[in-house]
């Protein structure tokens, strides 16, 4: 460092100019504004929170954000999507504060905005870096065309368990193809940030949130460093490697101190190992939540994680308070200019600073257009995972087929738990194979869930009414229809915020009454074509034995019932493969397919005593990371090696 400035001292006293000549235009411009800066603005810039609804109408006037923002003491909002809401927010931060800061607006765009995507774990079955990034870039047009400017995308935590219901949100779990995912997002999402439709992605969730114990959110992970660096850290180091301009930061703790107050993590690792230059933030109230991991209270929790390397504190509101921190001396002026110029940084970047209604035009005919939609339906079909096939697929239109499961007729759900903005228009199946002039009868045949409560949560209400008929009534409905037809396709599995944030399972088997109604279907001997409807690897054991078919139909977005026809049809032959692996059981679990050998590896799925195995069931998944068929069939042979040995590196 100090040879450093004793260079910049001497080349630029050779050239007759002083360092602050050398600075870029953008260094300037950011210095002057930290000169003008109090310290209560500085820490302001900091602050990230929600966007209470009502900045046009003016009931904001009194809630208490819209004073925030008038006095310089908001950084960023977010979680708001309406353009005129967010240019009254604009203006009011640009015409009211003191020195005119553009905010940032944040956003939860991880699989399209309007036009809606299939959920990433899905995506990632595509295997397909062009569709990944096309994902983005649509999201993005999208997102900015109502005035967004930063997306909390792409997640990439890699998870090996499908208890934990966030695995939906993640690329599955191989290190290489979620790296690749995280470059493809990063890409897609800020380009050179130098169009008025690229803006910030914010790689989530650092670190290690997807190794939560026992596949429950918002817990400890404990892992040692060869690990975290092989098979844990590649893919948020390749968004990094991108140029991501933001990080967040995690839930859980890393072997022992909470990742948000994690300076090895947030500042070693990231920044000194790394190279990552942008600002990071905490997750939702992340800082607050350290006085629960038994850290300290409020304000020693906000000293740490700003000490620790985070720039902006989402929600908690403590950074705001660290005034008297930095007269005790807990937190250094520095740290704090640091993270304000990170923040102005990540604006300037945008061209806010310059531009800050740039991204506030009146786009919507960019939004949920037919070149979006028709990409929507592509990459959907592509997304589907065909697990087993006895010759039935595809459908000939022929046939007369049963519709039946409570998710044929539930298009609102197919656009899964994170879903920009679109699911009033979401097409059902039931519509869908309507439209297409097929021969359908339709029932309905169960509710999604047993319990009404938790039913209406996991579908969040998202015009899903519950059936009142009884149990036996619905069964008996949808087995007639069986009986008249010649196939049944089954829609099935979980609603759609069974899966996503809280929403960890100890079973993955499909929910029980539709199981039921499974069974009844089977013995009508009509063959059955399960079309799953998940957000995880599901327990399919029973299913497979019994089934003619299944696909796997994830959660495939605002255009996903069209794109299911086209496959279950023909016109688009599946290749999706799976990118988690699906266990027999959830005892199995976690299972992966880069587990390592150990001493006493079990050489087949039978049991033996004093191998590597269980008692009571196989070692092998039911369907392995890699799985997926086509309707065409394949034959691999002659094979050799290119050589008899391997070098240890
Ligand atoms: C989630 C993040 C999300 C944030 C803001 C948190 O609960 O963990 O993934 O970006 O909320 O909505």
């Amino acid at each position: 460092c100090m040879a450093l400035m004793a260079f910049m001292a001497v080349s630029c006293a050779q050239s007759g100019m002083s360092p602050q000549d050398r600075l870029t235009v953008n260094d300037k411009k950011i210095n002057e504004i930290i000169a003008q800066m109090t310290l209560e603005e500085k820490l302001g810039q900091l602050n990230c929170l929600v966007a209470p609804r009502g900045a046009v109408t003016g009931e904001q006037q009194s809630t208490g954000v819209a004073e925030k923002v008038r006095a310089g003491a908001v950084g960023s909002l977010f979680g708001r999507h309406d353009r005129d809401e967010l240019m009254a927010w604009q203006k009011m931060a640009v015409e009211e504060s003191r020195l005119g800061i553009p905010l940032l607006f944040g956003a939860d765009i991880i699989h399209g905005y309007r036009t809606t995507f299939p959920v990433p774990l899905a995506l990632a079955a595509t295997w397909n870096p062009e569709s990944m990034e096309r994902v983005a870039r649509i999201s993005t047009v999208e997102a900015s065309a109502d005035g967004i400017t930063w997306l909390y995308n792409p997640m990439v935590d890699i998870c090996r368990d499908g208890r934990w219901g966030r695995c939906v949100e993640g690329a599955g779990e191989d290190p290489f193809l979620s790296s690749v995912y995280a470059a493809a997002m990063v890409r897609g999402t800020q380009g050179d940030l130098q169009d008025d439709d690229e803006i910030l992605a914010c790689v989530k969730h650092f670190a290690l949130y997807g190794a939560s114990e026992a596949g429950r959110d918002y817990r400890e992970t404990d892992m040692s460093p060869a690990r975290m660096f092989n098979e844990y850290f590649p893919p948020y180091k390749a968004a990094v490697d991108a140029g991501v301009a933001t990080v967040m930061t995690s839930f859980n703790d890393v072997n022992g101190i909470p990742a948000t107050g994690n300076r090895w993590l947030m500042t070693e690792v990231l920044r000194d190992f790394w190279g990552f230059e942008g600002f990071v933030v905490s997750d939702y109230n992340a800082v607050g939540e350290m006085v629960r991991h038994g850290i300290g209270d409020r304000k020693a929790v906000s000293e740490m994680a700003l000490n620790a390397g985070v720039d902006s504190d989402m929600m908690t509101e403590g950074f705001v308070e660290l005034a008297a921190s930095v007269k005790e001396g807990k937190v250094s002026m520095k740290a704090v200019d640091q993270a304000c110029r990170r923040v102005l940084e990540a604006k300037d970047k945008l061209g806010l600073l310059d531009a800050p209604y740039k991204f506030l035009r009146c786009e919507e005919e960019r939004i949920y257009t037919q070149e979006h939609r028709a990409a929507a339906r592509r990459i959907a079909a592509e997304s589907f995972v065909l697990l087993k096939n006895d010759d039935v697929l595809p459908l000939s239109s022929k046939k007369k087929v049963a519709l039946v499961g409570p998710l044929a007729d539930a298009g609102a759900q197919y656009t899964g738990s994170w879903q920009g903005a679109a699911y009033d228009d979401c097409k059902s199946l039931l519509t869908a194979m309507t439209e297409a002039g097929l021969d359908v009868i339709f029932a309905r045949g169960s509710n999604m869930l047993e319990d009404e409560e938790l039913e209406q949560a996991a579908c969040r209400n998202r015009k899903y009414v519950r059936d009142s008929r009884s149990e036996s009534e619905m069964i008996r409905e949808a087995v007639n229809a069986a009986r008249r037809s010649d196939v049944v396709l089954a829609a099935v599995g979980e609603p759609a915020w069974m899966t996503g944030e809280a929403s960890s399972r100890t079973s993955l088997d499909i929910p029980q009454p539709q199981k039921r109604l499974l069974e009844a279907l089977v013995r009508t001997g009509k063959p059955v074509i399960l079309l799953l409807f998940s957000g995880r690897p599901m327990t399919l054991e029973w299913e497979n034995d019994n089934m003619a078919a299944i696909l796997d139909v994830w959660y495939g977005g605002s255009e996903a019932a069209d794109a299911i026809v086209d496959v279950v049809y023909g016109k688009v032959n599946p290749s999706g493969k799976l990118t988690m692996t699906f266990p027999r059981n959830v005892g199995q679990i976690p299972i992966y397919y880069n587990m390592k050998n150990g001493g006493r590896p079990a050489k087949t799925d039978s049991y033996k005593r004093f191998s590597s195995c269980y008692i009571d069931s196989p070692n092998s998944p039911l369907y392995p990371f890699g799985y997926g068929l086509s309707y065409t069939t394949y034959e691999y042979g002659d094979f050799s090696l290119s050589a008899e040995t391997m070098p240890a590196d």
